[in-house]
């Protein structure tokens, strides 16, 4: 069965950047088969719903939006209902109990093989698909959000163990795309006009371990390092960028091309996680917080003016206030441009969420309250380095906010805004004069008139 030309689509997309490179390629698929885009929800008639569990809260909100929908579906028998992504791939067939009104789940391995699945549905089959496959590169084009920047997974899935983490349960084991393959997609991305590709795994530097291949002494030849080397000549991308780096695998070699190679921005994702050797001990994460602290001094060695983001979470179970302390600490000590943080929330199928020693909401939120307080300080500081400075700036929108100004970011990946055309300035490289700083944005003025 085809859709006929009525029929159109909408996507949620919740969670992290992984969830909506891909949104943009089952956007992608959806469009191949004839679909439109609608902008509201309610005026589509197939609806996914691209799903993050990685807290509680971000599992509740899906469900709240689905039940919307699904009572729609009561009075519009022809809706189609999707769940795709990481909750479907926790719940799998209890969603159906759930949610009776779905048609597909499906898991994030299985991204690239909608059209298939959607099919299924529409011969009539109510279709779970959460089995662990081999990922299957994908053919269509991506229907990408930007026409500047672009997301290009490199890794898939993640090998680690943290205690607290549920992505290895529901994204699966590490599968590393070939360079070759990652090296066409960024070729068509230069052709196209983008300028800016971000590298995506979830512990990208252990890209490309499963691949097959040593060199002559002995070296895995298909590290993140070899993967920058190899990729960073794609004519017409100016910058490139990847996320998120694991500190067990952070190596000097990886700072060292990162430094030398002129399109490789200086911003890094490290999360840390906490400042304390115990609780890191206790989330598996395979290092002490003095070797994350040589990490960023070995980073900072090589590009002084390196942007650090990281992740931290609070109120891990048994952390005590002197161990939270440790990690207030660790983040007034290492200047850090923009910190993600979280109250440790007890995950299905996660050894700490089984444990005794699980801390009250209100210490949790005590901390996270704290810690948000301290890292917003810390943000302001590393703003002012800006103040005065001329800064490359990538043009990719205009500013919702105020439509006589644009938005783009620095090499550091900071949030900068300008006077200007969105139509001429999209995708230019512009020197901008930084004026004004907040804690996570700058305003600045051209220093070039650009052609009109
Ligand atoms: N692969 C990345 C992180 C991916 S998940 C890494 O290893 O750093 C994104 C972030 O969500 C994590 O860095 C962590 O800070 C947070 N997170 C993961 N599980 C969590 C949980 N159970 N409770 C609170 N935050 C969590
Ligand atoms: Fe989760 Fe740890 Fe894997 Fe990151 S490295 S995705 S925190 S298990
Ligand atoms: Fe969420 Fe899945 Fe990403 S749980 S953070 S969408 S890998």
């Amino acid at each position: 069965m085809s859709p006929s030309s009525s029929r159109r689509y909408h996507i949620t997309t919740f969670g992290c950047q992984m969830n909506k490179a891909d949104s943009e390629r089952m956007a992608g698929v959806l469009e191949e088969m004839g679909y439109q885009w609608a902008e509201r929800p309610d005026d589509a008639n197939v609806i996914l719903y691209n799903t993050c569990t990685i807290r509680d809260n971000a599992e509740q909100k899906v469900y709240s939006y689905l039940g919307r929908q699904a009572k729609r579906k009561h009075h519009e028998p022809d809706l189609t209902l999707i769940v795709a992504g990481c909750v479907a791939q926790q719940e799998g067939e209890a969603l159906l109990h759930r949610v009776p009104e779905l048609d597909l789940v499906m898991g994030p391995q299985h991204a690239n093989r909608l059209r298939e699945l959607l099919e299924q549905v529409l011969d009539g089959n109510q279709v779970v698909a959460t089995d662990p496959i081999h990922i299957v590169e994908d053919i269509t084009k991506p229907r990408r959000d930007s026409t500047v920047t672009a997301w290009v997974n490199v890794i898939y899935g993640c090998n680690e163990r943290c205690t607290y983490c549920v992505v290895p349960n529901v994204r699966g084991v590490e599968q590393s795309r070939t360079p070759e393959a990652i090296r066409a997609d960024i070729e068509v991305l230069g052709q196209q006009g983008f300028k800016e590709v971000t590298l995506l795994g979830q512990n990208i530097d252990a890209y490309g371990r499963d691949l097959p291949g040593a060199t002559a002494e002995g070296r895995h030849q298909h590290t993140l390092t070899d993967l920058l080397y190899f990729v960073h000549d794609v004519p017409g991308i100016e910058r490139l960028r990847f996320a998120t780096s694991h500190p067990r695998y952070f190596t000097e070699r990886l700072i060292r091309a990162c430094a030398e190679l002129p399109k490789v921005c200086e911003h890094f994702h490290i999360p840390f996680q906490s400042g304390d050797n115990a609780v890191l001990k206790a989330m598996g994460r395979g290092y002490t917080q003095e070797r994350y602290r040589r990490i960023i001094e070995m980073v900072r060695a090589y590009m002084p003016d390196a942007s650090i983001s990281a992740d931290a979470i609070v109120g891990f179970p048994g952390e005590t206030e002197a161990q939270f302390e440790q990690t207030l600490e660790l983040v007034a000590d290492l200047e850090f441009d923009l910190i993600n943080t979280a109250a440790y929330s007890p995950r299905p199928g996660t050894p700490a969420a089984l444990w005794e020693n699980q801390l009250s909401d209100e210490v949790k939120q005590d901390r996270l309250q704290r810690l948000n307080h301290l890292v917003g300080q810390m943000a302001s500081a590393r703003s002012q380095r800006y103040l005065g400075r001329t800064e490359e700036i990538l043009v990719e929108e205009v500013n919702h906010k105020n439509p006589t100004q644009v938005m783009g970011r620095t090499r550091g990946n900071r949030l900068t805004f300008f006077a200007g055309e969105i139509e001429t300035l999209r995708g230019q490289l512009v020197p901008v004069k930084i004026t004004e700083v907040r804690p996570f944005s700058l305003t600045g003025e051209p220093l070039v008139l650009c052609p009109a």
